[in-house]
Formats: C-alpha cells, sequence, structure tokens
C-alpha cells in the first residue's frame, strides 16, 4: 500500500514538475495518469500510458547525429512514445547534467550516445537505482550498469577500412588518424584496422609513419595533424587511415594544400554528404555507410521494449567493466566510387544530383 501511494504520489509529483518546465505534458495526461487503475503492475501502466525517452546526444554539430536523432523521434513517435532531445555540443559535464535533468524530469528510459564513454558511471547508476532502463547508443558506456547496447559491428568498420587500402596500396608509407580517444568505438576501430594491417607491418610491407587521434573526431585537429605528418615526412605518405569522415575531410584538406588530393589513398567513415561527394571525385577513397535508419530505429524499438519490461533480443554479449551488456550489433557497408549509386543512393540517404554536384556531367554514373 505504502508502495502504491508512494507511486501515485510520484505521478503527480512528475506531472507538475513536467508542466513547470513547459514539457508536453497537459493538465488532463495528468489526470488520466492519476485515475489509472492502481491495481496495474508497471508494464501493464506502460501499455497505456505514454512513454517519454529522454535522448542525449554526444554532439548535434556533427552531421552524422542530426540524421540520428530525426530517425529515432520519427520511430519513437510512430510507436506512441515522445522523445526529449539534448545536445552536449561534445562537453563530458553538460551531458552529466543533462542527463541528472531528464532523471528529474521523469523520463521512462535514457537512451545516451555518449561523449565520453568513462564519463557516465555516475548517472547511468543513478537511473538504474530509479529503475530507469538506460540504452547505449551506438557508442559504449564503461563501468556501469547498461540495459543495452545498440551500435554496428564496429572492429569490422575498421577491418573494412584498412582492406580496402591495402587493396589500393599493398606496400607503402601509412598514417594511422585515430578517432576520439575518449570514445569507445575509435578503440573498436583501431583493433579492426589493425587486425588488418598488422601482419602487413610484421612482413614490412607497411611502414607506419605516424599514430595520432584527433579529439572530439574534429576535422580541424585532423587538419593540423595531417599538415605537421606530411610536414615531418617531405609528403612521402602513401596512405591514412583516417577513421571516420570529419577527420578525413580535415586530412584532405591538408593534402590539397599541398596539391596531393587524389594522390594519397585516405578511408572514411558515415558517408556524410560531403564524404560521399569527395569520393565520387576521386579524392577520398572509400567510406563506411552505416544505414542509420538501421540502428536508431532499432534503438527506439529496444528502449521502449525495455520500458514495457520485455527482453532485449542481442547477437552477443560485452562486458563494458561492469555487466555484461546485450549488444545488439548491425552490419556496416563499405562504399566506393563503384557502389555510391546501389548503397546511398538506393536507400535516399543522399540525393544523386547532391552527391555528384561537383562532378561534370559526362562523368556521372548513369542512373538504373
Ligand atoms: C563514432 C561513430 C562514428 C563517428 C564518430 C564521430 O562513435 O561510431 O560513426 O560518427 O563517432 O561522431
Amino acid at each position: 500500500m505504502t508502495w502504491k501511494i508512494g507511486k501515485i504520489g510520484m505521478i503527480i509529483l512528475i506531472g507538475f514538475l513536467m508542466i513547470g518546465c513547459g514539457q508536453a505534458v497537459g493538465q488532463d495526461d495528468v489526470k488520466d495518469e492519476v485515475n489509472e487503475d492502481i491495481g496495474a503492475n508497471d508494464k501493464e501502466e506502460k501499455e497505456t500510458e505514454k512513454i517519454t525517452i529522454g535522448l542525449s546526444v554526444a554532439d548535434l554539430t556533427l552531421e552524422r547525429w542530426q540524421h540520428d536523432r530525426d530517425i529515432f523521434v520519427e520511430r519513437a513517435e510512430e510507436l506512441g512514445a515522445e522523445v526529449l532531445v539534448q545536445s552536449a555540443d561534445g562537453q563530458d559535464e553538460r551531458q552529466l547534467s543533462q542527463i541528472q535533468n531528464m532523471l528529474s524530469q521523469g523520463v521512462d528510459v535514457l537512451v545516451i550516445i555518449a561523449n565520453n564513454s568513462d564519463a557516465l558511471s555516475p548517472v547511468v547508476e543513478q537511473a538504474h537505482e530509479e529503475g530507469i532502463p538506460v540504452v547505449a547508443y551506438d557508442r559504449l558506456i564503461n563501468n556501469a550498469p547498461v540495459d543495452a547496447y545498440v551500435s554496428f559491428d564496429n572492429v569490422r568498420v575498421g577491418e573494412l577500412q584498412a582492406e580496402y587500402l591495402i587493396e589500393t596500396v599493398p606496400t607503402g608509407r601509412y598514417f594511422l588518424l585515430g578517432g576520439a580517444p575518449t570514445d569507445n568505438n575509435a578503440h573498436m576501430f583501431r583493433e579492426g584496422q589493425m587486425n588488418v594491417l598488422q601482419p602487413l607491418i610484421d612482413r614490412g610491407d607497411i611502414e607506419v609513419v605516424g599514430d595520432q587521434w584527433a579529439d572530439g573526431w574534429s576535422a580541424e585537429n585532423a587538419l593540423s595533424i595531417i599538415e605537421n605528418a606530411l610536414t615531418s615526412n617531405n609528403n612521402q605518405i602513401d596512405a591514412i587511415v583516417a577513421t571516420n569522415d570529419s577527420t578525413a575531410g580535415g586530412a584532405i584538406q591538408a593534402l590539397t594544400a599541398q596539391n596531393l588530393a587524389g594522390e594519397v589513398a585516405i578511408s572514411g567513415q558515415d558517408a556524410d554528404l560531403a564524404a560521399v561527394q569527395r569520393i565520387a571525385e576521386g579524392i577520398q577513397s572509400m567510406t563506411i555507410y552505416k544505414p542509420i535508419k538501421d540502428i536508431a530505429t532499432r534503438n527506439a524499438e529496444v528502449a521502449i521494449e525495455l520500458v514495457k519490461g520485455g527482453e532485449v533480443v542481442s547477437d552477443e554479449r560485452v562486458d563494458n567493466g561492469a555487466v555484461e551488456v546485450p549488444f545488439v550489433k548491425l552490419e556496416p557497408i563499405l562504399v566506393t566510387r563503384d557502389n555510391i549509386i546501389d548503397t546511398i543512393v538506393f536507400d535516399q540517404f543522399h540525393d544523386f544530383d547532391e552527391i555528384y554536384r561537383n562532378v561534370p556531367e559526362e562523368d556521372r554514373p548513369e542512373l538504373p
């Protein structure tokens, strides 16, 4: 009985808090919630109540995450939930306080794209204590009781990048350009890259002439890393293992300044519009297309399933230092000049005309 009164009290309190915060919960919603059969258990209640998802995005200034946000919100709303979205703009502290704020606003589930995979334990623990499930979206959160991790096969991403580069440049001088060292994914990508490169390094076919990581995955950091690398290597670099498209963009800017764009093989990831345009123009070798529709919709579905008390159907479990987290693992797709149409255009991820904007009409492929 005490529990029931406590719960009703909590619903009223959350209702008032949300009205106070100008959220999309009106007076009627609060009344409906209070009038519900107080004998109903949590799961049944969640079938009828509107579920509120807190989506905490690491950094909405990067193109990739804007697609994720849009598709996630669309799918969640289709399933009858509402979503509070916040971007931490690449700031660890801001993400922590935004998540605390979401918890105090009474969200039913948290979906987090971590800015720093090692910095979120306090809020994930707090959520766990309050019975609020937490989904790690794309990036694993370490050392915390996370309920599910929905991402791509990130080790495979790194392998695909390196496989393509060694096919194009089987011997030569390689520069390794890692992502944000605070992002767990950046380490998984590197693991995959090294799975492929290490045997060639051991054989002496590949010489690694530098290895640096771009803080915040920023193009500016990548630009200055590659500017310096070109200077210190007298421009003698044959391939750059860039881990995503924003860093590839910065690196290609440095190459362009030395008239080397298109001469040096360079990888990428995310199929950002600018990167796909560069591939069409022949100045970036490849990217990895990770269908955002898949990851965004799966995350929304898993989040709602968890609120309803369901089981997460996962491919495997991954140890995050605290628990074995169910890992829903999606397949990444290699994109080169040869399959832009079959992948990116076919999926309507980007528009044909936009991709080939800088390519003379006679050099454009034909649309099937
Ligand atoms: C990674 C993500 C990549 C890339 C990068 C920078 O965690 O898996 O797709 O976008 O962040 O945002």
